[in-house]
This record gives structure tokens, C-alpha cells and sequence, in this order.
């Protein structure tokens, strides 16, 4: 009897296996506190595109350097964070967010820098968790990192590729894709985080 039951009880145990591996994720956590950040906060659209589904696994934000994504990354930035930090990233109220000078160094990872949007800092830098959408927090890290004009040494998000093409920002040349391309991510990076293959790209937003 005992035995059946241990052989039951590892059986299920077994079992359980793959289905963590399948729903393996980054843990994020708030940038000052250490918590784990709560994500049921976030607006249910957007907590699921191609785009966050990758972060959520790998912590890489696929929208980095993506063309076709810097007007809507741009629109996000100047409604939600140039008032503080200036339209170029600049900074003003907040920090500048354009060299490679990081209050808090985690930032220089994507996860990190999602982590401090998302989760807010210290005083004025309140919570973005239920203001956006954890699609337009990808859209406006990939816009961040867009205007970054430090060394590329520091640039530690850039894959070795992108680095050897990087050209640090330059206000005067600086011309977002216009706004009727829709915004996707590569394929072979959508895949990763494709499990539903019926699921392919992303609704073009309404603005
Ligand atoms: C109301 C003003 C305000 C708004 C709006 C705001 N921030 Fe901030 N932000 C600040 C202040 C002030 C700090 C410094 C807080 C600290 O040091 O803890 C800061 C800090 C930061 C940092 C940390 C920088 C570093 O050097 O490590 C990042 C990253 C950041 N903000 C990004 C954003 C983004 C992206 C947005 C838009 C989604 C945004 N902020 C919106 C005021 C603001």
C-alpha cells in the first residue's frame, strides 16, 4: 500500500516536470525593495504579444533596434517619460537616460530596466505597472536604449552584431519609421516565445 503510494506521489512529481520547464519565467523584482513585482497589476492587453512573452523567458526585450517599432516606442516615450527626462532622454526632473551613467547599474539590462519602470524607484519615479501596458514598457526600453550616445562598451544590451553596427543618437538625423509600418518583431526571434502557433503578429495599435 505505502509503496504504491510513494511510487504515485513520485509518478506526479515526475510529471510536473515538464510543465514547470513550459512555464518558466524571469522573476522580476522591484528595483529598490528587492520585492517580487506583482504582475497581475499590469492592463491585460499587452500582458501576452509575441514581444513579452519572449522578455518573460529569456529577459531579452525583442523590440530593441527594431525599425519598424521606434514611432510607437517614440510616442510612448514622449507621452509617459520626457516630461521628466527630457525628450531626448536628456534628463531634466529624472535623470538622463541617454549615457552610461546608471544610478542603479541593473538598468543596463533589459529585465533591470523594465524592473525600474515597471516597479518605479525613489520619489518621483512612481510605478508605471498599471499605467502601461508591459508591451509599451518593451516599446519604451527599446526607445531608451535607441537614444543611447555613451560608448558602445556600455551598451551591454546590444547583441555583438548590433554592436558592431551601433551609431550612437543624433538628434539632428533622427527621423522614426513612419507610422502606417506595423510594428513586429524579427520571426526567428518571435519564435522563441511562440507557443501558440495561431498567434503570429501583433494587432497595430490604434495611434
Ligand atoms: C514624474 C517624473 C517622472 C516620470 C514621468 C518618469 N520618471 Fe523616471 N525618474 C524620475 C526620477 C526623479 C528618477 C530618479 C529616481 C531615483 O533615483 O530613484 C527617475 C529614475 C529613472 C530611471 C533610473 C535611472 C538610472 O540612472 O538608473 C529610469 C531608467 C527611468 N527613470 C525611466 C523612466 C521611463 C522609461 C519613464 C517613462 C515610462 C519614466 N522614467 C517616467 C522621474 C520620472
Amino acid at each position: 500500500m505505502r509503496q504504491g503510494f510513494k511510487f504515485a506521489a513520485v509518478v506526479a512529481a515526475l510529471s510536473l516536470i515538464p510543465l514547470m520547464a513550459l512555464a518558466q519565467q524571469i522573476q522580476l523584482v522591484h528595483t529598490i525593495t528587492g520585492m517580487p513585482l506583482d504582475l497581475s497589476l499590469s492592463p491585460e492587453e499587452g500582458r501576452d504579444t509575441p514581444a513579452v512573452k519572449e522578455f518573460m523567458k529569456t529577459g531579452h526585450n525583442p523590440y530593441n533596434g527594431v525599425e519598424s517599432c521606434m514611432h510607437e516606442a517614440e510616442e510612448v516615450f514622449l507621452t509617459a517619460c520626457s516630461g521628466c527626462h527630457g525628450h531626448i532622454g536628456e534628463g531634466k526632473l529624472g535623470p538622463g537616460l541617454n549615457d552610461d551613467y546608471w544610478t542603479y547599474p541593473k538598468n543596463q539590462t533589459d529585465k533591470g530596466l523594465f524592473e525600474t519602470i515597471y516597479g518605479g524607484a525613489r520619489s518621483m519615479m512612481g510605478p508605471q505597472a498599471s499605467a502601461r501596458t508591459m508591451d509599451e514598457i518593451l516599446l519604451v526600453i527599446a526607445w531608451v536604449r535607441h537614444l543611447y550616445k555613451g560608448d558602445v562598451e556600455g551598451a551591454v544590451w546590444l547583441t555583438d552584431e548590433q554592436k558592431a553596427n551601433f551609431v550612437p543618437f543624433d538628434p539632428e538625423h533622427h527621423k522614426p519609421e513612419a507610422e502606417e509600418l506595423v510594428c513586429e518583431i524579427p520571426a526567428q526571434t518571435a519564435a522563441v516565445g511562440a507557443d501558440s502557433a495561431e498567434k503570429k503578429t501583433e494587432t497595430p495599435s490604434e495611434n
